[in-house]
């Protein structure tokens, strides 16, 4: 079981949401989204950024669940072997919404448009002086890490925004890219070999393709979504996990634009 974040924001319900599942499937594996990183007012737990974080990765080696902090396992499928690769990479604002060319302008117009992610106020980078501090520390982290893998296996990365810009283009606010990624992993599919993506964050459950690689966006998101989201073709029932190897038939057939 693959969980790309936003599995809960106080401790308490992300140790229930993490101890049910790990007692329900076999191996799980955890990359943290935004929102168990908030330090929510009403959580009794207030440790901040990169604190909040390590207590995540205790709390899930507790449970025995696998965090980016973690050996990377490789999963032996019926179309091979694989290294599943969980990441923390963050974002950095570099998503900036068209007509902007800094970070500080993005964020002026998103302000402006009232369209502004919580994190904002919720998720603390301690001890780094910034968020994009922060998530740059994790991309030379994880490069460290990916460095060392066995190179001949292909990688499926769960990693909590997309790695790449284009599935940031359909929002519906267009100014939220800015918390969404960092263009600083644009090349990792085809620079890592990965043979899926795996993220959440934006809502949109739906599977693209670039450069011959799946991305497959796999959030559950909120029951006032779901009446909406019935209507998507190919779209499981909200709570039904995705199939992400063997890669499904029908998504096999749909390489939009990308080669195989
Ligand atoms: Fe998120």
């Amino acid at each position: 079981m693959l969980l790309a974040g936003d599995v809960g924001e106080l401790f308490a319900d992300i140790e229930w949401a993490l101890r049910t599942l790990s007692s329900r499937f076999s191996v799980v594996v955890w990359a943290p989204g935004n929102h168990e990183l908030w330090t929510h007012p009403e959580d009794p737990v207030q440790a901040r950024g990169e604190e909040r974080y390590r207590l995540l990765v205790e709390l899930c080696r507790s449970l025995g669940v696998v965090t980016p902090e973690d050996p990377y396992l490789v999963w032996d499928g019926p179309e091979g072997a694989v290294t599943i690769a969980p990441l923390f990479i963050l974002y950095d604002y570099s998503f900036l919404p068209g007509g902007v060319l800094t970070k500080e302008q993005g964020l002026a117009l998103a302000y402006g448009t009232g369209v502004v992610c919580r994190d904002e106020m919720l998720l603390h980078p301690d001890p780094y002086p910034s968020r994009e501090a922060w998530c740059h520390d994790r991309i030379a982290a994880a490069e460290r890490r990916l460095a060392e893998r066995d190179p001949a296996l292909p990688v499926i990365f769960v990693n909590h925004y997309p790695l790449i810009r284009e599935p940031t283009n359909v929002l519906w606010y267009p100014e939220f890219a800015q918390w969404c990624g960092t263009t600083r992993t644009h090349d990792w599919h085809v620079r890592f070999n990965a043979t899926t993506v795996v993220y959440g964050h934006l809502h949109i459950p739906r599977v693209t393709w670039q450069d011959g690689v799946r991305f497959v966006e796999v959030s559950i998101g909120y029951p006032r979504e779901w009446r909406h989201r019935s209507a998507l073709p190919g779209v499981p029932r909200p709570g039904v996990p995705r199939q992400i190897l063997p890669m499904p038939v029908a998504e096999v057939q749909v390489p939009a634009g990308g080669r195989r």
